[in-house]
C-alpha cells in the first residue's frame, strides 16, 4: 500500500514538468525546399502560409511553412555548400531535423529537461516583430534529430518572427487534421536507451512495447516502444531492427539515413476514403496489400461502417482493438532514399496502431526492398 502511495504523487509531477499542448510544426531539411513545397501543395493539397529567406534578412537559408489543418510542415534548405543544413542533405538526404513541440513555457521546458539529462540543442532564445514574440529553446533526440519547445502565447504573425506570408497555388486540402503519431528508427540495441531517454528527461511513459514475435515475418523483424506524454496528445513509437534470415526495414532505413531519424509521420483524417482517393489521383504512391488481405477482412475485425469495396479499391488497411477499430494506409518513401514516409490514419475508437496489419505491411515492404535490392 505504502508503495502505491508514495509512487502516484511522483508519477503526477513527472506528468506535469514538461506540459505539451501539441505538435508545434515539423521542419524537414531538404536538398531544395523550393520544390518540396511545391509537392506538398500539389500532391497533399497543403497551403502555403509563410516564408524565410534572403528576401526576409535570412541570408544563409531558405524556409517554407505549408499548412492544412493542425498539420504545419516547415521546408529548409541550405544556400551554400558549407551551410549545416546542405550538410545534413548531403549526409542524410531529404529528413526530418525538427519535431516541434508546443508548450507554453520553453525556458522551463529547456531547463526541466536538461536537468534531467537532455543535451541542450537552443538555448532558450525570444524573438519578436509586430506581432508579438515567439520564445524558442532546442535539445536533442535520436540521431541528428531535434526537439524545438515552441511558446507562442499571444503570437498574431503568420508563423514566427523572421517570416513573412507568402501565397502558393489555390490550396485543395485533402482533409489531413493533426499528426497522431511520428515514428523513430534507432540503431540496434537503442530502443531502451531512447525510451528511458523519453520516460526520464521528458517524463513520457511506455505504453505498448511489440516485441520480434508480434512484428516479423519470415525474413524479417523489428521491435518497436510506443511511449506518449502525460496529456496522450504525443505519441513517439520508436524501432529498432531484430535479428532476422534477411535485412529488416530498419537496417535499409538506417544504411541509407546513415543514423537513427524520423521513419513515418502518421496523419490523422476524419475520412480515410476521400483522403487517400485524392492522394492516389495526385500521383502519391502506397504500399499495396495483396487482395486476399479482404477476402476474410470482417471475420477478422467485425462489423465497419465503410464499404468494404472502397477500401479494397484504395487498398486501405483496418485494425481493431479493445476500444473500436482504426484504418491506416501507407505511402512509399517520399524522396529519394528509402527513408521517411508517411501513414495515413482514421481512428474510429481504437487507440492503437494497427498490429493486425504488421505482417501485411511487412511483406508489402519486403516486396519494394527486393525490388530495390536491399532485402
Ligand atoms: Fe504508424
Amino acid at each position: 500500500m505504502e508503495t502505491i502511495d508514495l509512487v502516484k504523487p511522483i508519477e503526477d509531477i513527472q506528468q506535469d514538468f514538461l506540459p505539451l499542448k501539441g505538435t508545434d510544426h515539423i521542419e524537414f531539411w531538404v536538398g531544395n525546399a523550393k520544390q518540396s513545397a511545391y509537392y506538398y501543395q500539389a500532391a497533399f493539397g497543403f497551403e502555403l502560409v509563410a516564408y524565410a529567406g534572403p528576401e526576409t534578412g535570412l541570408k544563409d537559408r531558405v524556409s517554407y511553412v505549408l499548412q492544412q489543418n493542425k498539420v504545419r510542415f516547415v521546408l529548409t534548405s541550405g544556400l551554400q555548400p558549407d551551410h549545416e543544413v546542405s550538410q545534413h542533405h548531403v549526409l542524410h538526404g531529404d529528413g526530418v531535423k525538427v519535431i516541434a513541440l508546443w508548450v507554453d513555457d520553453a525556458t522551463q521546458s529547456f531547463k526541466q529537461t536538461v536537468e534531467r539529462g537532455a543535451k541542450p540543442a537552443v538555448e532558450p532564445t525570444t524573438i519578436s516583430d509586430d506581432f508579438g514574440s515567439v520564445t524558442f529553446s532546442a535539445i536533442h533526440t535520436y540521431g541528428e534529430t531535434i526537439h524545438k519547445f515552441i511558446e507562442r502565447t499571444n503570437y498574431t504573425g503568420v508563423f514566427m518572427p523572421g517570416f513573412q506570408a507568402k501565397k502558393g497555388i489555390e490550396a485543395k486540402p485533402i482533409g489531413l487534421q493533426y499528426v497522431d503519431h511520428a515514428v523513430g528508427n534507432v540503431e540496434l540495441g537503442e530502443m531502451d536507451i531512447w525510451v528511458k531517454f523519453y520516460e526520464e528527461v521528458m517524463g513520457f511513459k511506455l505504453l505498448i512495447t511489440f516485441d520480434d514475435k508480434d512484428i516479423s515475418t519470415e525474413y524479417t523483424a523489428l521491435m518497436s516502444k510506443v511511449v506518449s506524454n502525460g496529456n496522450g496528445y504525443i505519441k513517439f513509437p520508436i524501432n529498432e531492427p531484430a535479428a532476422g534470415k534477411k535485412k529488416s526495414q530498419i537496417e535499409e532505413y538506417l544504411d541509407f539515413y546513415k543514423t537513427g531519424g524520423v521513419q513515418h509521420i502518421a496523419i490523422a483524417t476524419h475520412d480515410i476514403i476521400e483522403t487517400v482517393g485524392e492522394l492516389r489521383k495526385r500521383g502519391i504512391e502506397f504500399l499495396y496489400v495483396p487482395d486476399t488481405y479482404y477476402d476474410d477482412l470482417l471475420d477478422r475485425v467485425g462489423e465497419i461502417e465503410e464499404d468494404i469495396q472502397p477500401l479494397k479499391d484504395l487498398n486501405i488497411l483496418v485494425d481493431r482493438d479493445d476500444e473500436g477499430y482504426l484504418l491506416q494506409i501507407f505511402t512509399k518513401p517520399v524522396q529519394d532514399r528509402p527513408t521517411v514516409f508517411y501513414e495515413i490514419i482514421q481512428r474510429r475508437g481504437a487507440k492503437s496502431f494497427g498490429k493486425g496489419n504488421f505482417k501485411a505491411l511487412f511483406e508489402a515492404i519486403e516486396r519494394e526492398q527486393a525490388l530495390r535490392g536491399t532485402l
